[in-house]
């Protein structure tokens, strides 16, 4: 007789929890839609469609998150500020992707470790604000809160929250998500072939040197490993790749939230990994409550104004049988910040004795506004934010085990300095972002470079 799966046995099932109990609490940052029968149709047209991802995959993730914990692998996750209808093409999504790569190639070959890689995307459409309404020439309107909700040209008709974006986002994602796996499965992440993904201005980049002699370096061990085995290392040809976005719209969220057949517990199957924004990570807040009872890994934004009580409340109500892989911790403090910021909450997690993922986010707490008009960030800030997180954990004695970026595989302007020496009167050229300033792929690739300097240099081992 067959043992029974210990899996469908429910291990902690969070008490009085539902995928819809997020609606007794406060729930910032949502959209007012104007006809709320329009909404539960199109939460109800949700509730029947396929999900994104599996209930293994996440619980696959969960595992490499807790391996991350531990040291033995170092988490990049990375994408879009938002990602945009219009952006689910096949050039977009693929530069994104080669990106990603890239900067895991250069992280695999400095760190000797395998990396985990989790883009922001096939998800990443809603997005929060720091106003409810924009006011231009004494009109105001609703803001602008990611392609899930509304769109963002400054009229009245685009920016009525209209739920029947939801179910195109979750279409988006899907279509996203289904180019990613195909290109993947074909072989375009094949260790072997890193040349697929060049992008065009490798030729003639500040760069290009150090990571040609990074390719052929890969190259010379990975022909080492077969000529030694004498057979082809096929596990080289497939790379893991995993989605997250934040989970922001709760309606978008609940439908996709599911029980399956052979695990226990409800899985939110619109992500691998969804994470709490710092804007909605309040303990009794209603984005609180829905992550508290989902089993996918989890992740929270900790800004600077995070106390270490109010932290370690949030780690116990989301993580309360400190499972390994269950939570991650993504601190933005701000280059001038997180010299203070920091260290009281990294001592007191780890006098708690709980098991997190740290991971540093660099770029949200760096944006400003340039005299020009661009919100920006520069390089210089969200490189002395990386090294400085680097030396705090090294001190506290605990592990920065992965970053945070937001960058785009495109030839972009948006954020300051890098090996180009980007100006204010670059991002005139190319500022194609609606919300925040991404890296482009050089200065993403420059950023991953500098990961393995810093960590190269023995400073993040705990
Ligand atoms: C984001 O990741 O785009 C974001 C809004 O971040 P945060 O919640 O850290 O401000
Ligand atoms: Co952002």
């Amino acid at each position: 007789m067959p043992s029974p799966d210990p899996d469908l046995q429910p291990v902690n099932l969070a008490d009085g929890w539902a995928p819809g109990s997020w609606r007794t609490r406060t729930a910032l940052q949502m959209p007012r839609y104007p006809d709320p029968g329009e909404l539960a149709r199109a939460e109800a047209e949700l509730r029947t469609l396929p999900p994104l991802v599996t209930s293994w995959e996440i619980l696959a993730l969960r595992q490499r998150i807790a391996d991350a914990q531990e040291g033995r692998c170092f988490l990049l996750q990375g994408g879009d500020c938002a990602e945009a209808f219009d952006g689910c093409t096949s050039e977009v999504i693929s530069n994104r992707l080669k990106v990603l790569l890239q900067m895991s190639l250069v992280l695999v070959h400095g760190l000797r470790k395998p990396v985990v890689r989790v883009g922001r995307f096939a998800g990443q459409y809603a997005k929060p604000r720091s106003a409810d309404t924009e006011t231009i020439d004494g009109v105001t309107l609703p803001s602008y809160r990611g392609d899930m909700v509304n769109a963002p040209e400054f009229t009245a008709a685009a920016r009525t929250p209209d739920p029947r974006r939801m179910v195109k986002a979750h279409a988006r994602s899907a279509l996203t998500m289904n180019f990613v796996r195909a290109l993947i499965d074909g072989g375009f992440a094949d260790l072997h072939h890193p040349e697929y993904w060049n992008l065009a201005w490798v030729g003639h980049s500040p760069l290009a040197g150090e990571y040609r002699r990074m390719v052929d370096s890969v190259a010379d061990s990975v022909r080492f490993m077969e000529t030694l085995s004498g057979q082809a290392v096929h596990n080289l040809r497939r790379v893991d790749f995993y989605t997250s976005h934040e989970a922001l719209l709760l309606p978008y969220e609940e439908p996709l939230t599911r029980q399956v057949p052979r695990h226990w517990g409800w899985f939110n199957l619109s992500t691998h990994f969804p994470w709490i924004g710092m804007r909605t990570a309040a303990l009794d807040g209603a984005h609180v409550e829905y992550f508290r009872g989902i089993r996918n890994p989890v992740a929270v934004k900790v800004g600077p104004a995070m106390k270490a009580d109010a932290l370690l409340r949030l780690v116990e109500a989301l993580n309360p049988g400190n499972e390994p892989g269950r939570l991650t911790l993504i601190h933005r403090m701000g280059a001038g910040a997180i010299a203070g910021g920091l260290p009281p909450l990294l001592d007191a997690v780890r006098r708690e004795g709980s098991r997190v993922l740290w991971v540093c986010d660099p770029m949200h707490g760096n944006t400003e506004s340039t005299s020009n008009g661009y919100k920006t960030r520069r390089f210089a800030n969200i490189a002395s934010e990386l090294e400085q997180a680097a030396d705090l954990h090294a001190a506290a004695g605990t592990r920065l085990g992965g970053v945070h970026l937001e960058l785009t595989g495109e030839d972009v302007t948006e954020c300051l300095g890098g090996a180009r020496e980007l100006t204010e009167r670059d991002l005139e050229r190319a500022y194609r972002s609606s919300v925040d300033p991404r890296l482009n792929y050089e200065q993403a690739l420059e950023l991953a470079m500098l990961v393995v300097r810093k960590h190269g240099a023995g400073t993040t081992n705990a």
